[in-house]
């Protein structure tokens, strides 16, 4: 996990926390300023996220571990994809923004499987960025329920308890090279967004 790949930009966040919502208004960011962006999500829309997401579902039942497993095969075809892989989109200069990347393995998958395990798992290169959307389970379960349709696998309360404090362990171990910016994700998504760009103008990754 040594390798950091600059130009990566991932949002992570508890389901419902704003992570979808702000990859897309970054992606809007830089087409306003005519930076050519790749915006993308995990689990992909690609065979083997769609199979995560039957799972998620709960149409396909399966082990904790066989859905890391499919996960983490998920992201190595995401990164390394000859066609459509993010690194490719690196090596041809674009942004890749992504909703969601391997600390979302290690947030989720590591409460039923066990940290090393998911860690073992996911051997892949660190992005430049991780904005980390911090919003209370409370609120995250609120806005889950606001939307009507069936809870998926890891929309429960006491489960996103867990992740929330995964997600705080695994960011207090983060590689060196990697910038983690913590967001509050309760306050009004312009504000958010704008509090985005302000970090990477700092970083000279956006004018
Ligand atoms: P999410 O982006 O929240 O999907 P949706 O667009 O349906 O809201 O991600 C789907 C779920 O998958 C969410 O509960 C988080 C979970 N997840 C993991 O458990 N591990 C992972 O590695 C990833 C990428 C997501």
């Amino acid at each position: 996990m040594n390798t950091v790949l600059h130009n990566f930009i991932v949002f992570e966040g508890l389901d419902g926390a704003g992570t979808t919502t702000q990859m897309k208004l970054l992606a809007e960011t830089c087409d306003r300023q005519e930076r050519s962006c790749h915006a993308t999500f995990e689990p992909t829309s690609n065979p083997i996220g769609r199979l995560v997401r039957s799972v998620l579902q709960k149409q396909v039942v399966t082990t904790p571990l066989a859905l890391a497993m499919l996960y983490a095969a998920d992201r190595e075809d995401h990164l390394n994809n000859p066609v459509t892989g993010i690194v490719g989109k690196l090596e041809a200069g674009q942004l890749v923004i992504s909703d969601r990347y391997l600390y979302s393995s290690l947030a989720y998958q590591s409460v039923e499987c066990g940290f090393e395990r998911i860690q073992q798992l996911n051997q892949f290169p660190a992005p430049r960025f991780i904005f980390y959307i911090d919003t209370p389970v409370e609120e995250c379960m609120r806005r889950i329920e606001s939307r009507g349709s069936e809870l998926e696998l890891f929309e429960r309360r006491d489960f996103l308890l867990t992740v929330r404090s995964n997600y705080e362990r695994i960011f207090s171990e983060l590689p060196g090279g990697v910038r983690f910016v913590r967001l509050d994700g309760t306050l009004a998504r312009e504000t958010i967004a704008r509090q985005v760009a302000e970090v990477l103008r700092n970083d000279g990754i956006l004018d």
